[in-house]
């Protein structure tokens, strides 16, 4: 996100902004993604059918999108609609979510303008009704121009399915550069192709190619499981789990997980500067090779008790 965008701090209301006081605003999460759940325990609390929770979770994400581009949060990535949700959901509740979506575009794209947010999509959504993608599509190019937090919706979308086509479309571009080349797909591999795959090669397949990894997923409704999401990108993220449903879900309780963000130790499988070894002080290897082979070889005690 440009840092020519105007803070927007003084609009959260001042109970965000109180929160939001007491956070670092040099340590803001670049990337935060959501696994909305508990739209049906919500409604179910109420005695009222499942569709009410998720017409409640639409105006939560509203609220949510708003505090994270107030706080010139880059990318929001919500699961709105995955893959199991459309094989193993009732045809009725899926019609309604799908239903649910083209409103919520059509009747936030404004809000969407006024708070600078850019709409995109991740998943498979070439498979979801024509109508719903073309108001998609509208939304994507009615945002496209903004500058602020990005919004994307994981619709129809399996982290496993993601990189199967991931895979699927780096085999397509070796078969098609080998049909370029007049050669074969061995040559290529032969050639360095294989030795020059790395990691980059499959985070630059994926649908999220374009964004940093998140370093931060929520989820909501106290369920401990990432569900298939985002599987590949989320290998450093901290997780934060709240009880609260997301339909209660709001803006503030986006910046209490952030606050809790703030208190972890990141250490990507590293040391860090609070480890109880400092890493400058830390003894040569060829000194603790002897340390250890002389700890782990047994004595000639304890291999007569053998
Ligand atoms: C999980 O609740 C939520 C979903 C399956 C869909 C998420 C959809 C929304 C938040 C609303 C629509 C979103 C947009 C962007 C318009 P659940 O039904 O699994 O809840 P339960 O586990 O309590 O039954």
């Amino acid at each position: 996100m440009p840092a020519s965008n105007p803070s927007r701090v003084h609009e959260l209301s001042p109970e965000e902004q109180s929160l939001y006081r007491q956070l670092d605003p040099t340590k803001i999460p670049q990337h935060v993604a959501i696994i909305m759940d508990g739209n049906g325990r919500w409604a179910g609390k109420r005695a009222l059918k499942r569709f009410l929770g998720h017409q409640q979770g639409a105006e939560s994400v509203q609220y949510v999108v708003e505090t994270a581009s107030r706080i010139n949060l880059p990318w929001l990535t919500l699961y709105a609609f995955s893959l199991e949700n459309n094989l193993r959901r009732p045809k009725a509740e899926v019609s309604f979510l799908m239903k649910l979506l083209k409103s919520y575009l059509i009747g936030n794209v404004k809000r969407m303008n006024d708070n600078n947010v850019r709409m995109a999509y991740i998943g498979r959504t070439h498979d979801l009704p024509s109508e719903v993608q073309e108001t998609m599509q509208w939304a994507s190019e009615s945002t496209a121009k903004n500058t602020g937090t990005t919004l994307t919706l994981a619709l129809n979308y399996g982290s496993r399915s993601e990189i199967v086509d991931a895979v699927r479309r780096i085999l397509t571009d070796l078969t098609t550069e080998a049909h370029t080349r007049g050669c074969s797909v061995e040559d290529i591999l032969g050639a360095g192709a294989l030795d020059g795959l790395e990691e980059k090669t499959i985070s630059d397949a994926l649908y999220t190619a374009h964004m940093p990894d998140p370093d931060l997923v929520i989820r909501t409704s106290g369920e401990q499981r990432i569900s298939n999401f985002l599987l590949w990108q989320i290998a450093y993220a901290e997780i934060f789990v709240t009880d609260r449903l997301w339909p209660d879900f709001r803006g503030l309780h986006l910046l209490e997980a952030i606050a809790d963000y703030q208190r972890r130790e990141r250490r990507f499988g590293g040391l860090t500067e609070n480890s109880d070894e400092k890493i400058d002080t830390l003894q040569p290897v060829s000194e603790l090779e002897t340390e250890i082979a002389t700890e782990l070889s047994p004595t000639p005690r304890e291999l007569t008790r053998r």
